[in-house]
């Protein structure tokens, strides 16, 4: 990828702070901003402009979905951002709506890139995407429990007095209430998670403390300022160099399930390779009791994308 080009679909909070990190760290050669506010994306266009004179040449324009056709990925943040009280899952109708005005004009540009997508419900919505775009599957990636699972690496250092750098845990199935820590898998310190905890006088108790404070995390921040942006941003930042740095970088990601923990047809939150051709679904090997909580949230997910009208 010589040129590196990315268009963005939304410049709200998400959109904006994913811009700001993507020319900050100079990801991109050019970035085209999309949003139905024009003035939105002009606006931050020229602000963002100022950046490239400390980091680098960066083309970033408000542009229309036909300059997708040149583009390497296709980052998806718009939608109806979640009020308080209210779960992902309220707002399937009203984004489907708005994923169908982005995704239909962006493959009719030619479009052959990636496409990676935050918006809520992700896992529905980056199911969708796949349906909608014919794509083949690892070119569709959602942000999925990369954010829930960034939560947990932070909440479990916290608690255990280790830096975040040492905690290898991950959250699997929808970005969600149905969404499970797999601590029977993780590590800290290379050591088995559940022995470091009890050598440390943490419960476990505790442990489902954290996965039920994981959980509700977005929902808090978002009681408090209103909506979270920087580490779903941040996500979206890591994929599209993960992507142009062909990294070859796990990550739990929203990955099309295809078989994989005995589920198909659905996008959600399992680790996957990403690297220049996409993601790349691995197959986490869950104990029988994890299992059980991935097909139940896979279930619950495939249940709505069902019902929902794509
Ligand atoms: C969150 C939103 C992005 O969990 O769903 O922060």
């Amino acid at each position: 990828m010589t040129h590196k080009k990315v268009i963005l679909a939304g410049d709200g909070a998400v959109g904006s702070s994913f811009a700001f990190s993507a020319i900050q760290q100079h990801l991109v050669d050019e970035l085209v901003i999309v949003d139905t506010k024009p003035g939105k994306s002009n606006g931050d266009s020229l602000d963002l402009e100022d950046v490239t004179a400390f980091n680098g040449n960066v083309d970033v324009h408000g542009g229309s979905y036909s300059e997708a056709s040149d583009a390497d990925i296709a980052v998806i943040t718009a939608g109806v951002p979640r009020k308080p009280g209210e779960s992902r899952l309220d707002l399937v109708n009203k984004n489907m709506t708005i994923l169908k005005a982005i995704v239909e004009p962006i493959v009719q540009s030619g479009f052959h890139g990636i496409f990676l997508v935050s918006a809520n419900p992700v896992d529905v919505l980056t199911t969708a995407t796949a349906k909608l775009s014919g794509f083949p599957k690892n070119r569709i990636i959602g942000t999925g429990t990369s954010l829930d699972s960034a939560r947990l690496q932070v909440a479990l250092a916290h608690t255990l007095g280790v830096s975040v750098l040492e905690v290898n845990a991950y959250v699997l199935g929808e970005h969600g209430d149905s969404e499970f820590a797999a601590y029977d898998e993780a590590t800290v310190k290379d050591q088995p998670l559940r022995k470091y905890a009890v050598d440390h006088g943490i419960t476990n108790a505790d442990l489902d403390q954290i996965e039920a404070d994981v959980r509700t995390k977005g929902g808090q921040i978002i009681s408090q300022k209103g909506a979270t942006f920087y580490g779903v941003a941040t996500s979206l930042a890591t994929l599209t160099k993960a992507i142009f740095n062909n990294e070859n970088l796990v990550l739990s990601v929203g990955t099309a399930l295809d078989g994989e923990y005995g589920i198909s047809g659905v996008y959600c939150g399992s680790p996957a390779i990403i690297n220049r051709n996409g993601a790349t679904t691995l197959t986490m090997p869950l104990s029988d009791s994890e299992l059980e909580k991935m097909q139940n949230s896979a279930a619950m997910l495939k249940q709505i994308v069902e019902q929902a009208a794509i």
